[in-house]
Parts: C-alpha cells; structure tokens; sequence
C-alpha cells in the first residue's frame, strides 16, 4: 500500500516538473546538478590554426577586400569551431589575422572592446591610438585599451601583418558592445611621435584626463627578447618555462583589465610539467619547433601556428629544437583574478600526462 502511494506520489511530481517546466520555471531539484559542477564543464576544446594557411587566405583576402570599397578592416577571426555563435578564439577573447596593403589606411573608429596588436611581419606602418602615432617594429605590442580610438595606415612599400585580440566574447557576455565611427575621414594626429614612451615617461600632465584606463604604450620587441635572453638561464616555472608577463607600469598589473600578455621561452629539450588553470591561453608560437599535450591529445607546432588552451585543461609544452622555442601569450586571467575565479592545479605523479591518445590533425590547405 505504502509503495502504491509512493509510486503515485513519484507520477505526480514528474508532472508537477514537467508543468513548471512549461511555465518557464526550472525545479532547482531536478537540475540542480547541471547548475553546479564538482568541476569545470567547458564547451569547447583546443584548436590549432596552421601559420600557412592563414597566410594564404591573407593574399587570397588581399586580392579581392578593399577598404576602399567599405571594408572596415582586411581581417578574419580564429573562430573555435564550438564558438561560431560568439565567433570566439576562446570564450572571451577572439583573436584575428590583418593584412594592411602598402599605401592603405584603416578608417578610425573605437570600441569598448579592448585589444591589443602584436606585429607578425613588416614594419614602419603605425597604429595611431587617441591621435598618437605609434610605428610598428616586427613582434612589437601595440594596446588599444576601451574607448580608445584607433585607426592604422601603412606608409611603406611592403605588405605588413598582424594578430589582433579583442575581449568582444566577453563583452558580447556582457551585452555591452559599443562601436563608434569618428566622422572624419582619420582622426588627425594630436600628439608628437614618441609622445608616450619618450615625451611623458612615467609622468602624464595632471590637467587632462584620460578616457583610457591604462596608459597608451608600445612594448617594443627588442626589450622584450633581451629580457628572455637575460633570464633564459634562471629556473624559470616548471609549469611555463621562462614566462614574463607585460605589466602596466604604472599598476604592475597585467596591460589590460580583461587580458594578459606574455612572452614565453622553452629552452632547448624543456619539457613542462602538466598544469591547468581556470582561465583560456591563445598561443602564438613566434619560433622553434615542439608539441604541447592538451588533456591527452599533441599538438605539433612551428613558428606562425597559433593555437588555444580553454579553461581547465591540462597543458605541458615540448620543446624539440635545438635551439629555443618562443610563444606570444594572450590570457584572460584578469577577469578571473578580478572575481576570485582564478583556480590552478599542478598534475601529479611525475607531472606529465601518461596518456597521449590522439594527435591533432590540422586542416591544411590541401583540404581546403
Ligand atoms: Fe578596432
Ligand atoms: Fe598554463
């Protein structure tokens, strides 16, 4: 009898959440388990975009976008095939490839979407941020925080390239896309040449204030690689090797509130240990040669792959030149740091993952 009443009891609650279901109201007891995880459950995996086929879509792009003909930039965004509806690199940060034609200008405009600009090839164009010109060496670090606005123009007589990244998913996230045209045609250079890093220095005049939140900079290539040169011989973290973050001078934090760049050298032979941490990495591999082993499966890299770690996934990176390897890293641990959200874990036994199931294979361009 009892069991009956049990049993009865058991039909009346699968209506009772089946109707509050249709009243758009979800029963905590039932669902309660995909609404908080013993652990991280990430949507996407990591992906691996090969150096020469985004070069050859950069020339192919090359021949046929115009910006003369209304093309606000000649770009196209690493999506993440689990990301197409945010076209994101990772959850948060979308990274591109731009090709800028000798004697073109991009018009200027300003977004509340952060970015910053890191220079692949080519140099003497210059990026101008808040109508200051900044000139481009390869490798260089160019910021454009929130707000700020921007436009590019490439005055010499060779094609220059470059990966943008831009915290848009997040902002999307956020609902918070803003965008502005500047109604000229360019925004006209306010500042001298150098006005930032050789003018100003680590002062900045008190009467203005400045709709950007961090100060304008370029981090030039050359200090940067003479740092690495100078610390390649430290120990480094076993987890990253030599990693040295870009800092805002003024704070020590990281350039952006919601993103964080790093220059990362693998010396000869270095092998990682196994880590994984909350927030997603994009890796630009600048040169060398290796693999890096994501949640059991290889990836193989060489100079100009970028690839992406998501939230949460084991990653030890190999080293197999002779010589060292060096990565380009945008993170988005701000934002984790920001709200507490920031978690690492080291793997255990002897800090390499046992099983490498599968190699990644990348899509090259004979099966485009
Ligand atoms: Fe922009
Ligand atoms: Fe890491």
């Amino acid at each position: 009898m009892a069991s009956r009443t049990e049993a009865s009891r058991d039909v009346e609650l699968e209506r009772l959440n089946a109707e509050l279901l249709k009243q758009n109201l979800t029963p905590t007891w039932a669902y309660y388990t995909s609404l908080i995880t013993p652990q991280p459950k990430v949507s996407y995996a990591p992906y691996l975009w090969k150096w020469e086929v985004l070069l050859h879509y950069l020339r192919r792009a090359g021949e046929l976008v115009d910006l003369e003909r209304g093309a606000e930039r000649r770009s196209f965004e690493l999506v993440n095939p689990a990301l197409r509806h945010i076209m994101g690199t990772t959850h948060t940060i979308g990274a591109a490839v731009q090709l800028v034609k000798p004697g073109e200008v991009a018009p200027a405009h300003r977004h509340l979407a952060n970015a910053i600009r890191f220079i692949v090839k080519g140099r003497g164009s210059y990026t101008a941020v808040q109508g200051e010109p900044l000139y481009m060496e390869e490798r260089d670090l160019i910021l454009t925080p929130s707000w700020t606005w921007h436009d590019h123009g490439n005055e010499t007589t060779e094609p220059i390239i470059w990966v943008d990244a831009l915290d848009y998913p997040f902002n999307q996230l956020m609902q918070v896309s803003f965008f502005n045209a500047y109604p000229e045609a360019r925004h006209p250079f306010t500042k001298p040449l150098g006005y930032t890093a050789n003018w100003m220095g680590f002062a900045r005049p008190t009467w203005e204030t400045y709709a950007e939140p961090v100060p304008l900079a370029t981090y030039r290539w050359t200090e940067t690689a003479r740092a690495l040169q100078y610390l390649q011989g430290s120990e480094g973290s076993p987890f990253d090797g030599i990693l040295l973050e870009y800092v805002n001078p003024f704070r020590q934090g990281p350039v952006l509130p919601t993103m964080a760049c790093y220059a990362q050298l693998l010396r000869p032979g270095e092998h990682t240990r196994a880590h994984r941490h909350t927030s997603s990495a994009i890796c630009f591999v600048l040169d060398g040669a290796g693999y890096s082993v994501l949640n059991g499966e290889r990836f193989n890299w060489a100079p100009g792959d970028l690839f992406m770690i998501p939230p949460w996934y084991w990653h030890e990176h190999v080293n197999t030149a002779a010589e060292e390897s060096r990565f380009f890293v945008i993170s988005d641990k701000p934002i984790y740091d920001t709200f507490n959200l920031s978690r690492e874990e080291a793997y255990a036994e002897n800090g390499h993952q046992q099983r490498v199931e599968k190699t990644f294979t990348p899509m090259l361009l004979s099966g485009a």
